[in-house]
């Protein structure tokens, strides 16, 4: 390496403590490589030193080959040289980048520029403290501009730098900055940003890059290096009220029980009064613990261990708040989302969250709307593609501490996660709580589902038939609730065609319809279980991930999945009602197994193979296994 400091040679130890001591200033790039931003960055490293010497070797022979600059060094074949190395293998592809100054230590975040990068760019940008705006001085403010900075501005970067390069290809004229400026200031007016440092630029030729250029006499303000070395990063979180997300409990022997967990937000010292979210539980601070070593306090950035002066009930997920100053308790959000993966984000589906340190399963109900990222329109959706972003109701299974996004990155961040394949599949920020979630409380009531369950001599459950179309479910789950009753049991038969001509009739068979009508029937036949009731649902529900959240409302053992396994083929064969027949003739659309997918369980409680088992046999099967679990009597 070209060495960055004459220390690291002579005397390194010496040249680690300087280094520890530094700040750090995290920033994002926005822009594309037309705008030079390559070539900015391969500046902003190359006078840092942060080039090895194989690199500066490489640049140098590529610069006089492929170069553009006539045989100078070409600063963006370093940075794209860079970039290519670093593709291989990522699939969210954001290059981070280190390199340091004097005075301070830096991590530049680039991502690429256009629209099918959002993603990209919103992984980048959420843990950036300041964003570089790069601008073609020739083009002005774009639609991308405007895109990068509304993204900016939502991940919770407050400042901006309004790097306008190329000024050299318009004669450094002060008239075409200022015009740059007024009219990015104008547009900027609607976003959340707290200043916005405009710099006149040429990477290329390196004015006001480091050091002051020649050519912009009429600019006075800093360079950007100098900007970037001197702009505070300080959101003085120490100064807010104390938040600590509990990351685990540490309890090596009986006598020591200690949360341990980053301080997010304010301190946390020594007698402190706190109190234990969501609960509600206060307690007082009897020790901080950091290594081996007894702390009287620890402030904002400090990852600690407490303990506590009471035996209170603290688990993963739990927030330790400052008890005079704590933040709302809800279940029910709006929240921002910007969807991640390929796979449309559909409403009314459960999606596992992750925020600080909980992990909950969030529904969303519904989608309000879809953002336009480049004219910030609203504009109606009911589901979210791929870099979509979108702002929604969000239900959690159960009430969460939280601050709102702009309040608190650490308190409002959060990500979804795919129940089945956990892939992140989306990044939020909770923006605030919907009041009803907190004016409707559950109601007690003293006949319970015991006292209704041993009322009818049975325990209640569901018995979830699933399969396609025309498998075999609504004969067999008839003949089921005939030999139950029969045996004197209280049963409800729900299925999928009667339901859709009631409670669903307004849904039809789109992905989205099928997601909001199983959410129904589960939630209703949950209140049949609460009745008391078998209740047999007998519908295709042919996405896990919906059985999956049906099952997730019932405790162990009142929740049993039925494959009703009828291979496509022999399902046409029989083609009782005659609908693979249209199906297949294109006169029936999203039929499943032909144009609309169908996912088998992996773990169904029984397993029913229709071509080796017919109705009758199968009804007696699922009875015995009933009495089995002793829910129902012996027959
Ligand atoms: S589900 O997929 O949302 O669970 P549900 O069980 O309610 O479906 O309804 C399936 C029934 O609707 C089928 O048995 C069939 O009679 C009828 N139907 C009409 N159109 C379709 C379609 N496109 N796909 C599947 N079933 C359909």
């Amino acid at each position: 390496m070209a060495h960055q400091s004459e220390l690291i040679a002579t005397d390194i130890e010496a040249y680690l403590r300087a280094h520890e001591k530094k700040s750090l200033l995290r920033f994002i790039t926005c822009g594309s490589v037309d705008d030079g931003k390559s070539t900015l960055i391969g500046r902003l490293l190359y006078e840092s030193k942060m080039v090895f010497d194989d690199q500066l070797q490489t640049l140098e022979s590529d610069s006089r080959r492929v170069g553009t600059r006539g045989g100078e060094l070409d600063f963006a074949l370093l940075v794209d040289g860079l970039a290519a190395e670093r593709e291989q293998g990522i699939t969210i592809d954001v290059a981070y980048r280190f390199f340091s100054t004097e005075r301070r230590k830096f991590i530049v975040a680039d991502t690429p520029g256009h629209e099918q990068y959002t993603r990209n760019m919103v992984t980048g940008a959420s843990t950036a403290d300041l964003a570089v705006i790069l601008i073609d001085a020739r083009k002005g403010v774009l639609t991308q501009t405007r895109r990068h900075s509304f993204l900016v501005s939502l991940l919770g970067i407050r400042r901006v730098v309004l790097a306008v390069n190329k000024m050299d290809l318009v004669g450094y004229q002060r008239a075409t900055f200022d015009a740059i400026v007024t009219a990015y200031r104008e547009f900027a007016a609607r976003l959340d940003f707290s200043d916005i440092t405009a710099i006149p630029l040429s990477a290329v030729h390196g004015d006001n890059i480091i050091v002051p250029g020649g050519n912009t006499p009429w600019y006075t303000g800093p360079t950007l290096m100098q900007f970037l070395e001197t702009v505070s990063v300080d959101d003085n979180l120490a100064a807010r009220p104390l938040r600590m997300p509990v990351q685990w409990v540490n309890r090596p022997n009986a006598d020591f029980r200690g949360f341990a967990g980053p301080v997010v937000s304010g301190r946390i010292a020594r007698g402190e009064r706190i109190r234990v979210l969501p609960s509600g539980r206060e307690s007082e601070v009897a020790r901080i613990v950091l290594g081996t070593r007894d702390l009287d306090s620890a402030v904002a950035g400090q990852s600690v261990t407490v303990t506590l002066t009471s035996e209170v009930d603290v688990s993963r997920g739990d927030v330790l708040v400052a008890a005079a100053d704590p933040p709302q308790v809800a279940s029910q959000f709006e929240a921002t989302l910007v969807w991640m993966q390929d796979e449309p984000m559909l409403q009314g589906r459960t999606y596992l969250m992750k925020a600080g340190s909980s992990t909950l399963s969030a529904t969303i109900t519904p989608l309000k709307h879809r953002i336009n990222v480049n004219t910030l329109e609203q504009v109606p959706a009911e589901k979210l593609e791929l870099n979509d972003i979108g702002v929604c109701e969000l239900e959690l299974d159960r009430p969460i501490a939280f601050e709102p996004y702009r309040d608190s990155r650490a308190m409002g961040g959060f990500i979804l996660v795919d129940r089945l394949s956990n892939a992140t599949v989306g990044a939020g920020m909770l923006n605030f709580a919907l009041r009803r979630s907190q004016n409707v409380h559950w109601q007690a009531l003293d006949v319970d589902r015991q006292v209704r369950s041993r009322q009818k001599g049975q325990k209640a459950c569901v018995l979830w038939l699933t399969g396609l179309s025309g498998a075999g479910k609504s004969t067999i789950a008839n003949r089921v609730e005939k030999l139950l009753t029969a045996q004197g049991r209280h049963t409800y038969l729900l299925d999928g065609d009667n339901v859709r001509h009631g409670l669903n009739k307004d849904l039809g068979f789109t992905a989205q319809d099928r997601v909001e009508n199983i959410r129904r029937v589960a939630e209703v036949s949950r209140l049949m279980v609460d009745a008391g009731l078998i209740v047999l649902v007998s519908f295709i529900s042919p996405f896990r991930s919906e059985r999956r959240m049906a099952r997730e409302l019932f405790a162990a053992g009142e929740f049993f999945e039925v494959f009703v396994d009828t291979p496509l083929a022999e399902a046409e064969r029989r083609d009782v009602k005659g609908l693979y027949r249209k199906a297949r003739r294109g006169e029936l659309k999203n039929f499943t197994g032909i144009d609309s997918p169908y996912e088998a369980p992996e773990q169904a409680e029984i397993h029913i193979d229709t071509t080796h088992m017919d109705a009758d046999a199968a009804a007696a099967r699922i009875v015995q296994y009933l009495q089995e679990l002793r829910l129902i009597p012996q027959g």
